[in-house]
């Protein structure tokens, strides 16, 4: 099994970078306050749909309704191995969702089987038909009192919003750098996955704000990597083309040195290391854009970046102008 399917978090202490989403939901669960429905969107990998099976079993458990499930009872089981008959998960991008939709709000009126609530999972919200949307509206409007919706969508905005108004809202956010360095090197840990700091974060750079790219990268990595050794930043660079990180970091070096051959040979080098010059430029305006957070707001930089890059940018950040960094920017 993938690496990101066995480490799906099964508690909400396990979901990183989600801290206010966490927040709200527990002392929501902790006062006992239920909402019909809820909404999850944010970001591809961000953990919504973990997030939704949690708050399913937390809902559901046989010591719940509970911020903290104990995901031994045998509801919570039954919901983990996806057997369990009042916890259904619709998945609207495969069919979009007519049948399921209507088979739903003929079902939804009778009581559960077995749990305190059914509850249903609609993953990939935005991708309902007109028809489901309409359909599921019609629900929506009258839910009975022991039925729970959970949505999860990326794209919030393609659904009517007729439906949004009906959901509590809650906002994933892409994981942060330093959070999903901490995540993957406590799974690396866990899998004997030798890797350092600096490979673990130009992963996290390329993942975007996804941990389950950051993860399927990870194990990539591991497989191209071999048993041997331990995972660096060449290997990435080789698994994945380099983004020419190293080589802009020289190259920012250069501009502030005003030294065009040192520039230059950093260009040479990252061609040598198969960076896309587009790529290099990109990474090239990611990092004077570093410098110039670091001139207005540190600690913003040390909550975006690995603690060693944003050490760099702090370090540089006296030797450049603003002005500078601007001109620089504009160019590139
Ligand atoms: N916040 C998180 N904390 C811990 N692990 C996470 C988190 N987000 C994602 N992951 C990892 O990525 C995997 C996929 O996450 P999940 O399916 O919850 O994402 P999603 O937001 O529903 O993504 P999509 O929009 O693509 O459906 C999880 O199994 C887990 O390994
Ligand atoms: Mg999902
Ligand atoms: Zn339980």
């Amino acid at each position: 099994m993938s690496l990101y399917r066995v480490w799906r978090p099964k508690s909400f202490s396990e979901l990183v970078g989600q801290d206010t989403v966490v927040r709200t939901l527990t002392s929501a669960l902790a006062a006992g306050k239920l909402a019909h429905a809820y909404l999850f969107s944010g970001p591809r990998g961000s953990g919504k749909t973990s997030a939704a099976k949690i708050l399913a079993r937390c809902i559901d458990c046989v010591a719940g309704p509970t911020p903290t499930p104990d995901n031994t009872c045998e509801n919570c089981r039954a919901i983990v191995d996806g057997t369990a008959l009042d916890v259904l998960e619709i998945d609207a991008a495969s069919n979009r969702g007519i049948d399921e939709i209507r088979a739903l709000r003929d079902a939804v009126k009778f009581a559960p089987s077995a749990m305190r609530m059914k509850v249903y999972i609609i993953d990939e919200a935005h991708m309902l038909t007109k028809e489901g949307a309409n359909a599921f509206l019609r629900t929506l409007e009258e839910p009975p009192p022991h039925a729970v919706f959970i949505l999860a969508t990326t794209e919030p905005e393609r659904l009517p919003v007729t439906i949004l108004s009906r959901c509590q809202r809650y906002a994933f956010r892409r994981i942060a750098i330093p959070v999903m360095i901490a995540r993957m090197r406590e799974i690396a840990h866990s899998e004997n996955i030798r890797i350092d700091d600096a490979a673990l974060a130009a992963i996290a750079y390329r993942a975007d704000g996804g941990l389950r790219d950051a993860l399927t990268m990870l194990e990539q990595a591991a497989a191209f990597g071999g048993k041997e050794g331990t995972i660096d930043t060449g290997t990435i660079d080789l698994a994945f083309g380099s983004a020419g990180r190293e080589q802009a970091a020289a190259l920012v070096d250069a501009v502030l040195a005003r030294d065009a051959s040192a520039a230059l040979r950093a260009i040479e080098a990252a061609s040598d290391a198969g960076a896309d010059l587009a790529v290099l430029t990109r990474t090239l305006v990611a990092e004077f854009r570093n410098v110039l957070v670091a001139r207005v707001d540190p600690e913003l930089l040390a909550r975006d970046l690995a603690p060693e890059d944003a050490a760099r940018a702090m370090r540089i950040a006296p030797d450049l102008s603003q002005a500078r960094i601007v001109r620089a920017l504009r160019v590139l």
